[in-house]
C-alpha cells in the first residue's frame, strides 16, 4: 500500500514539473515573439501595384510597391488600420541607365531596374495579435533563396522608423491612382 501511494506521489510530481515546464516555455514563447517575418509570403509577384519610389544615394534603387488583395481593397476604400491578413511587399532594384533604350533616344535619358540588391525584398505583414508589440505590423526583409537576410537587431530598428507615418498605420507608401 505504502509503495503504491509512493509511486502516485511520484506520478504526480512528474506531470506537476512536465505542466510547469510547459507553462513556462509558453510564456517563454511569448516573451520572445518575434517581430519579423520568418519566410516570404507566397504569390507576392502576383500582387497588385500601389506605387513606385526612387532612392537616391548609397541605395540608388528603384521600387515597386505591393499589395495582396486584402491590402489594395483597404488601400483603395482609405480603410485604416489596415485589417488583419494585409501583406505590403516593396521589390527594389538597383536603378541602372540602359544604354539600349537611349540608343533608341539618342541621348542619355532611360533607366531601368537592374540587379537585385540585399534589401531587394521587404514585407509588413498585418497581423494585430501576433505583432502587438510593433503596431500589428511584422516585418521582413529577404535574400534570393528566402531567408531571413538581415540580423535580429536590426529588424528591431523597422518599426520605431515607420512611426513618423503612425497616423497612416505606420504605412509610408500613398496608394498612387
Ligand atoms: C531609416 C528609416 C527606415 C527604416 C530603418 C526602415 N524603413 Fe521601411 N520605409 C521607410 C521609408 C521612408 C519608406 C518609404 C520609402 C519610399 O517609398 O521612398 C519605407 C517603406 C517601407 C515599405 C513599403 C511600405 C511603406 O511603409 O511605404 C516596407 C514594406 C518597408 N519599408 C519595410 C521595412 C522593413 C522590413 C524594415 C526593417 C528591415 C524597414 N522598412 C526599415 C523608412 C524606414
Amino acid at each position: 500500500m505504502k509503495r503504491i501511494a509512493f509511486l502516485l506521489l511520484a506520478v504526480a510530481t512528474v506531470a506537476g514539473v512536465a505542466a510547469y515546464r510547459t507553462r513556462a516555455s509558453a510564456h517563454a514563447n511569448e516573451d520572445t515573439a518575434p517581430i519579423f517575418l520568418t519566410d516570404v509570403p507566397p504569390g507576392y509577384r502576383d500582387w497588385r501595384l500601389v506605387s513606385v519610389a526612387h532612392e537616391e544615394g548609397e541605395l540608388n534603387d528603384i521600387r515597386a510597391i505591393l499589395g495582396n488583395d486584402i491590402a489594395i481593397k483597404a488601400y483603395r476604400e482609405g480603410t485604416l488600420p489596415f485589417p488583419d491578413g494585409a501583406i505590403i511587399a516593396r521589390i527594389a532594384w538597383k536603378y541602372v541607365p540602359s544604354e539600349e533604350n537611349d540608343k533608341v533616344f539618342g541621348r542619355r535619358q532611360s533607366f531601368v531596374a537592374g540587379s537585385t540588391p540585399s534589401w531587394g525584398l521587404q514585407f509588413m505583414v498585418k497581423d494585430s495579435k501576433k505583432y502587438a508589440a510593433t503596431g500589428g505590423w511584422g516585418f521582413g526583409q529577404f535574400d534570393k533563396d528566402g531567408k531571413p537576410n538581415l540580423p535580429e537587431a536590426v529588424f528591431k530598428k523597422c518599426f520605431p522608423c515607420h512611426q513618423p507615418v503612425k497616423d497612416r498605420d505606420f504605412v509610408f507608401t500613398r496608394y498612387a491612382p
